[in-house]
């Protein structure tokens, strides 16, 4: 299977000028891989022009969020019919930095199934806030997969996306990534918990990411003892030459 690799650009780079050149030099070396899916998801600002320079379906730019309603007067959002038009097939939801500002799962729940409406392919993020010696984080992460859910049908599982993306490993919390160990424990934990909300069939099939410092050192690790099928990476993917390094492990690594 294809790995995914998705890079979240969150609120940068500062300019057009600056996007349109990592996107070039990620695109130039991505579209020639063939074991691995790219997206780079841009700030809004930018999608449209870095669609236009998409050259093959091996690197597509991807939304960091969407709204739920088809159109209305929703001041600041951005409609799904608009991502639509401008050929976005992937779309974060859940990312704990929007979580952070007050998005809870009720909302995501709602943003899973616009993007399975408009056939886009959802990237739903959950991780704890930190790590405990009773099992809390556990608990908190089945909620969050339980309630973003709710009510959702998948039928073909590469339809979906989950990335597994301790909050407290995010480079801006400066505590470094987890272990490939400890996110294969959470793997199996999250397919676990997916296997009695989407059935097993789709549990054992959907994709599931991890997020959190990765970058040309440990993606490795993470591929081949951590069981990730791919990665939502961050601050790597803003350097063109780190975030290359990742695609071209990935491309080989089995
Ligand atoms: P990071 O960010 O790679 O900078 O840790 C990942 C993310 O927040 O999606």
């Amino acid at each position: 299977m294809k790995k995914l690799i998705a890079a979240n650009w969150k609120m940068s780079p500062a300019s057009l000028y600056d996007a349109k050149d990592i996107f070039k030099k990620i695109r130039n070396v991505a579209r020639g891989l063939r074991n691995v899916e790219t997206v780079v998801c841009p700030p809004f600002v930018f999608l449209s022009d870095m669609s236009k320079m998409v050259r093959s379906v091996a690197c597509t730019v991807g939304a960091q969020d969407v709204f739920w309603e088809d159109s209305g007067a929703y001041t600041g959002e951005i409609s799904p019919g608009q991502l639509d038009r401008l050929g976005v097939r992937y779309v974060i939801v859940g990312h704990s930095e929007r979580r952070a500002l007050g998005e809870g799962d009720a909302v995501v729940n709602k943003k899973i199934k616009t993007c399975l409406r408009y056939g886009f392919k959802p990237i739903l993020c959950v991780g704890e806030l930190a790590r405990d010696s009773n099992g809390a984080y556990l608990r908190f992460i089945k909620e969050q997969l339980v309630a973003s859910l709710a009510k959702v049908a998948i039928k073909n599982p590469k339809n979906l996306i989950v990335t597994y993306e301790p909050v407290w490993a995010i480079s801006s919390h400066h505590a470094g990534a987890d272990t490939p160990e400890s996110a294969l424990e959470m793997s199996i934990y999250i397919r676990k918990v997916l296997s009695s909300v989407l059935g097993k069939r789709v549990a054992l099939e959907v994709p599931i990411l991890y997020g959190g410092s990765v970058d040309d050192v440990n993606a490795e690790g993470f591929l081949k003892t951590g069981g990730a099928q791919g990665f939502l990476v961050g601050r790597a993917s803003l350097e063109p030459k780190k975030f290359v390094n990742i695609l071209k492990i990935a491309e080989k690594t089995k």
